[in-house]
């Protein structure tokens, strides 16, 4: 339990499943108030319910510049404008290789991923910065940022970019005392592999590339997503924190 998180309200992309789910829970059970946001909505519903009913969510499809627009509004007219968290967390993930690689995947892709977190950190911090709230941006990267996925270039180019938007937006707004971070995990069970999974050959190639010879539960991530959005790592900002069970260190 991290008592900094008591009474700080925190909006969490992504919260219908995964990661996302497990960081909206995370940072509850810590004290902070949830807004949740999702295109899913039953799964959204899902997860506002068990987090109870000082929580709240709004089901959105992030790939859409007026709803990231709105995400902020109703979070701004839900807590009179006091917001101090946002996860970003929402992602996909389309396996096509280079030749192949469809317009149509490789913008959507950047739309969510990367399109998104920006337009939404940009309310966000323009919010901070207007009620003077030195507050905490935690982004979802990837260890893809630095090891390509075969198959997954708009994805791993998606979150590349992630790790430099970290960088270049924690840069600019270290002055006002808004931290902004990057976890960046490795192989997590999550809805974004429940199809490899069911391959026990293709999962078990998956995990050789980890010396802890294992998948990661959402929660390990969770707990790093709680500590970068406390106040507890008040000189880290800009980084990646990487969460892989080892995986990038060969
Ligand atoms: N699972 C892994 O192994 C892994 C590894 C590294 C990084 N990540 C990252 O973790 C984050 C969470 O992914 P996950 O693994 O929990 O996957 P997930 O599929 O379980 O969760 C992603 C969530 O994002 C939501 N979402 C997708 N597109 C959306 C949109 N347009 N608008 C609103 N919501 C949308 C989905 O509905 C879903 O609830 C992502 O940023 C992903 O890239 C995952």
């Amino acid at each position: 339990m991290s008592a900094d998180l008591a009474g700080k309200n925190a909006i969490v992309t992504g919260a219908a499943s995964g990661i996302g789910k497990a960081a909206a829970l995370r940072l509850a059970e810590g004290g902070a108030n949830i807004f949740c946001v999702d295109r899913d909505e039953a799964g959204l519903a899902r997860v506002v319910g068990m987090l109870g009913h000082d929580h709240t969510g709004l089901t959105a499809d992030l790939r859409l510049a007026s709803s990231c627009r709105e995400v902020v509004a109703a979070a701004r007219r839900h807590w009179n404008d006091r917001i101090h968290i946002l996860v970003n967390a929402a992602a996909i993930l389309v396996r096509e290789p280079t030749l192949q690689h469809s317009r149509a995947a490789w913008n959507l892709t950047l739309d969510i991923n990367l399109k998104a977190p920006f337009r939404l950190s940009r309310q966000v911090v323009a919010t901070m910065i207007e009620t003077g709230t030195r507050g905490a941006i935690v982004n979802v990267g990837s260890i893809e940022a630095v090891l390509p996925g075969r198959g997954h270039v708009a994805y791993t180019a998606s979150k590349g970019a992630i790790t430099m938007l970290t960088r270049s937006v924690a840069f600019e707004v270290a002055p006002y005392g808004i931290r902004v971070n990057t976890v960046a995990p490795g192989v997590v069970a999550t809805g974004m592999n429940a199809d490899l999974r069911e391959d026990p050959e293709s999962w078990s190639e998956m995990l050789a590339g980890t010396p802890m010879g294992r998948h990661a539960e959402p929660e390990e991530i969770a707990a790093v997503i709680a500590f970068l959005a406390s106040d507890e790592p008040s000189f880290v900002t800009g980084a990646t924190v990487t969460s892989d069970g080892g995986w990038t260190l060969h």
